[in-house]
């Protein structure tokens, strides 16, 4: 039965990942690496630090920064993007999202949010989404990033539900994986390349339906 929805937020539940796309683009010109679309999809998902320590891999630069130089490169990083956030607010939702939650509500699925970012709490705050949320995992208090299954393990035993009754969605190949080792329906927002493995694919946000992805499940 599928009793509980776990979500992620970037790409998901609003358009961040262009946002963090364009953050990290800026950064790696700043050091003089090329960026573009390709290198950013395996970004998806992944933290910050991973995702720096990608990014200077793909200039050939692994070797080049501290520890401590990483950290200031990872802040600037940070910096740039929470200026682009800065007028987040409800009109940022993605279509469909509002009426998928409220209908996984009329359903007494439980909702719970399994972000990557140190930044998703104050995000969901912006977007006036809070009081959909039953948990927010805190991912300061995750050891294995996605594609470890960790964090959405955690997001299931948070709403009390095991992991075979629940569904996550997610825009990112890192974050299918994710969900399918923790032995979960996976729903993939976006495209065949990148989230062939997922259990249900949409094109878009507007495209989640309860009853198809509770048919789905069932038969699942
Ligand atoms: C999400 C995004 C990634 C981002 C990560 C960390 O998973 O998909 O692109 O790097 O969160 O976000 P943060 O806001 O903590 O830098
Ligand atoms: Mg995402």
């Amino acid at each position: 039965l599928l009793q509980a929805a776990i979500f992620d937020l970037d790409g998901v539940i609003t358009d961040t990942a262009e946002y963090h796309y364009l953050a990290w683009r800026q950064l790696a010109n700043s050091i003089g690496i090329d960026f573009d679309k390709d290198i950013n999809e395996k970004l998806k998902g992944i933290s910050r630090m991973k995702s720096l320590e990608l990014i200077l891999q793909v200039g050939g630069k692994e070797n080049s920064y501290s520890n401590e130089e990483k950290e200031v490169l990872a802040e600037e990083k940070n910096e740039v993007y929470k200026q682009l956030i800065i007028n987040i607010s409800e009109k940022d939702i993605l279509v469909g999202i509002v009426a998928f939650l409220e209908q996984l509500k009329q359903n007494n699925v439980k909702i719970a949010l399994a972000s990557a970012s140190k930044n998703a709490p104050a995000i969901i705050n912006n977007l006036k989404l809070k009081q959909y949320f039953n948990e927010i995992v805190d991912v300061t208090k995750i050891k294995r990033g996605k594609p470890d299954p960790e964090i959405f393990l955690t997001a299931a035993k948070m709403v009390n539900v095991d992991p075979q009754n629940c569904i996550g969605i997610e825009d990112a190949k890192a974050g299918v994986e994710a969900i399918k080792g923790a032995g979960m329906f996976a729903v993939g927002v976006g495209l065949k390349e990148s989230l062939g493995k997922a259990d249900l694919l949409v094109s878009n946000t507007s495209e989640l339906d309860y009853e198809e992805i509770a048919t789905k499940f069932k038969a699942y």
